[in-house]
């Protein structure tokens, strides 16, 4: 009987540990983006910069995947969002594409400066959007379900960053799922 209770005590905190609900979650990720950000914008061409420009590359478009595959829909279904949700995807698509130049001048000192001084104002502008349009109509909408929703994302974090998905099929699947956003928000 002992034995047992122990075996039972132990298991528990374990399985929860990762508990954080949906935006506390990905306002941990945007804060991690930014840090990147002032890190990169202060770098020199070398490995340092290279290494936290891969950190970004990957870290960002695992924060966009789990956005456009968990994140938006569900806002989208629980709320008619569509509009700012569909701008969402729009600006992530810009994203992709500015984060594929910057990637392309580490070498060069001035122009790896102006790009990714570029993408680091595109993703502030679309932080700013989502605090401020799209996470209350999640709180609102979402409630309770927001810690089932951050566990969700979290996993798929893990395994997108792994992955790297290519950033063309993603461009394309943001296209469909903006359209799909405003049709819904039409409806
Ligand atoms: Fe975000
Ligand atoms: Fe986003």
């Amino acid at each position: 009987m002992v034995a047992r209770n122990l075996h039972f005590g132990r298991r528990e905190p374990v399985r929860r540990k990762l508990n954080m609900n949906a935006i506390d979650l990905l306002e941990k990720q945007h804060k991690e983006t930014l840090d990147l950000f002032e890190m990169l914008e202060k770098s020199k061409p070398g490995a340092t910069r290279k290494q936290a420009f891969a950190k970004l590359k990957s870290s960002l478009l695992a924060h966009m995947v789990i956005e456009e595959e968990i994140f938006y829909p569900a806002v989208s279904a629980a709320q008619s969002a569509g509009e700012s949700v569909a701008e969402g995807y729009e600006e992530h698509t810009g994203a992709r594409g500015a984060l594929e130049r910057a990637g392309k001048a580490l070498a060069d000192e001035e122009l790896f400066g102006v790009r990714i001084g570029v993408l680091a104002e595109m993703v502030k502008h679309h932080i700013k959007e989502e605090r401020g349009e799209i996470f209350p109509r999640a709180r609102k909408a979402l409630g309770g379900e927001l810690e089932e929703l951050g566990d969700e994302m979290e996993a798929r974090f893990e395994k997108a960053v792994k992955a790297a998905s290519p950033a063309a099929k993603l461009n394309r699947m943001s296209t469909q799922r903006a359209r799909a956003a405003l049709e819904n928000a039409g409806a």
